[in-house]
Order: C-alpha cells, then sequence, then structure tokens
C-alpha cells in the first residue's frame, strides 16, 4: 500500500500495514546499494529541504544520501547562519521556505510537537528526523528493519530496550512501531531514568538488567542524552556503567544469538563497552545502512510512490 497523508511525524500514527509497506519499499530500495549506479530518477524535479536545528551526524548525511539517489534537489538548511538569529519565528522561516516552491522539509528540532506544528502550517509534506524527546521515527522503523532481517516475523520477539528510557524519541518510535508488528518490548534502565507511565505504551518495566536481557532476541540500546538532562540522574558514568552498561558479562547472560543495537552517537564504555561495540553480536553499522534504505521509502512513499512499482509487495 502507498502511504495516504501528507507527514511523517511519528510511528504513533502509522498503522501496522503502514510500517510494513515502508519497510517492504526500503528492502527494494536496499537492493539498489549493491548497484553500480546508487541512485533511481523517482524525485527528478522535486525538491526537498533538510532543517536541522540540532546537532546531527547519521540521520542529516542519511536523509541527504536518500534524497541524492532518488535524484531530488536538495537545500541544506544551517539555523546558525539563517534569519532565526534576528528573531525571525519557526512558523516564518518555514512559510518562506515554502514559498519557493519546495516539495518536502525534513527537520529535526529539540522542541516535542515541532514537526507536528510545521505538518499542520505548511502544505509541503513534513518528515520528523527527531523533536526532542518526542518521536525518532525514521530511526524507529531502520531499528526495525535491521531486527526483522535478522528475526523475520516480528510477532512475539522480545527486544529490550536498555537506557536512557525518559529522554529518548527513540524508545517511544520502537515500542509504538514493535508494538505494531506484535514484539514484546521490555524497557531497563536505572529507576530515575525510566518512566513508569512508559508501561502505557506497551512496554513492560524491568529494571534488573540481568533479568532484563536473559530471554531477549535483540538489545537495542541507548545512549546517555546529558544534553536533555536538566540534573545528573545518575551518579557517575562509572557507575552507570557498571550497574546498566553492556559488556561482555551481560552478553553471556542472553541467548547465544542475541544481537546488539544501538542508534549512535555511542558512549563507549558507558552504555555500551567497545568490546562490544566492536564484537561479532553488534549490528550498529547494519543500522546505518538500513537508515538511508528506510528514509528513501519514506520520501518515496510519502510522494505518492506506489511500493508495487518496485516490487514491494508484501
Ligand atoms: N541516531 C541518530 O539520530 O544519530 P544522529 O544524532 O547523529 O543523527
Amino acid at each position: 500500500m502507498s502511504l495516504d497523508r501528507k507527514d511523517l511525524i511519528g510511528l504513533e500514527d502509522l498503522s501496522r500495514d503502514e510500517i510494513l509497506s515502508i519497510l517492504n519499499t526500503a528492502e527494494a530500495f536496499r537492493s539498489v546499494f549493491d548497484r553500480p549506479v546508487r541512485s533511481v530518477p523517482i524525485m527528478r524535479g522535486k525538491t526537498v529541504v533538510n532543517l536541522f536545528f540540532e546537532p546531527s551526524t547519521r540521520t542529516r548525511i542519511s536523509f541527504e544520501l536518500a534524497e541524492k539517489r532518488l535524484s531530488a534537489d536538495i537545500v541544506n538548511f544551517s539555523a546558525a547562519s539563517s534569519s532565526l538569529k534576528k528573531g525571525e519565528t519557526l512558523r516564518d522561516t518555514a512559510q518562506n521556505i515554502e514559498a519557493m516552491k519546495v516539495d518536502m522539509i525534513v527537520m529535526r528540532h529539540s522542541s516535542p510537537g515541532a514537526a507536528a506544528y510545521l505538518g499542520r502550517v505548511l502544505k509541503a509534506s513534513v518528515i520528523n528526523a527527531g523533536d526532542g524527546p518526542h518521536e525518532h521515527p525514521t530511526q524507529g522503523l531502520l531499528d526495525i528493519m535491521t531486527m526483522r532481517q535478522r528475526l523475520g516475523n516480528l510477532e512475539g520477539k522480545k527486544v529490550t530496550i536498555i537506557g536512557d528510557i525518559s529522554h529518548s524519541r527513540v524508545a517511544r518510535s520502537n515500542i509504538y512501531g514493535l508494538g505494531r508488528l506484535g514484539a514484546e518490548v521490555t524497557v531497563c534502565g536505572p529507576p530515575t531514568m525510566v518512566p513508569r507511565a512508559i508501561a502505557k505504551l506497551g512496554a513492560k518495566v524491568e529494571l534488573d538488567l540481568a533479568k532484563a536481557v536473559a530471554k531477549a532476541d535483540c538489545l537495542n540500546i541507548l545512549r546517555i542524552q546529558l544534553e536533555r538532562q536538566s540534573q545528573m540522574v545518575f551518579p557517575s558514568n562509572r557507575e552507570y556503567a557498571l550497574m546498566y552498561g553492556v559488556n561482555e558479562d551481560v552478553l553471556r547472560r542472553t541467548k547465544p544469538e542475541c544481537f546488539v543495537m544501538h542508534p549512535g552517537p555511542m558512549n563507549r564504555d558507558v552504555e555500551i563497552s567497545s568490546d562490544v561495540a566492536d564484537g561479532p553480536r553488534q549490528v550498529i553499522l547494519e543500522q546505518v545502512t538500513n537508515g538511508v534504505a528506510v528514509r528513501m521509502a519514506v520520501i518515496y512513499l510519502l510522494s505518492g510512490g506506489d511500493p508495487g512499482s518496485l516490487g514491494a509487495g508484501e
């Protein structure tokens, strides 16, 4: 099915069929990566603007590559050198950009709800590339794509998300998306970083790391997000690493086939030890490669693309 919506704000809004359609389309685009020419002329003549108000390495480059591989025209906006510095509002900035006839805006912003707001005030499609601690839908989709490649059908599969759940848009998008596909999500972390209300989104809470990893098919380890914490909610990085860091000792308590994911950027030897980050059980760079394919799929489907024409059926 194609996506019958203008914007992608979060996985909370997507049905199971919409998620499967994006994943199947992404798999079709992934096959393009192995060709000598990695671009397709699908978005020729369309213009995409990337508005990043927060730092990003993976998401910004991945969207830009996805747009280039679809042959779209691209403009990268730099908040630091824009008229926002002269007091222009986000709405005025975005509406002025839209008046230059753009088709799509990809936005990362520190405020939850910023992408939804732009979606309401613009006619152009808006893709949320992360809005504060709210959602990071394309990260959730690339994580799920990577899990599906390893595990097949995710119905009944056990995913444990470890770390700073309170401040994590990645955790929220994973919980919504995995829930739609029937996976069982457990969240684990220090009590100060795991809001009990997260259970209302459909995740189980297990604060004991050994118990949380024992039956997992996949561990998704989150970055400690110091920039979103108004005060330290754990005594020190060393203490966090001792209590909740995923290292070889923790992996020995998992099933042998359990694999390790991290959305990046990593705090090595805090939430993940270097031997795990570089070890045989991690699929972190697979996630990054899948990210380009997922973003190509989202851009294509929001532009009215037909997944059937790519051979991306159910
Ligand atoms: N995973 C992720 O969003 O990374 P960046 O902040 O580098 O985009």
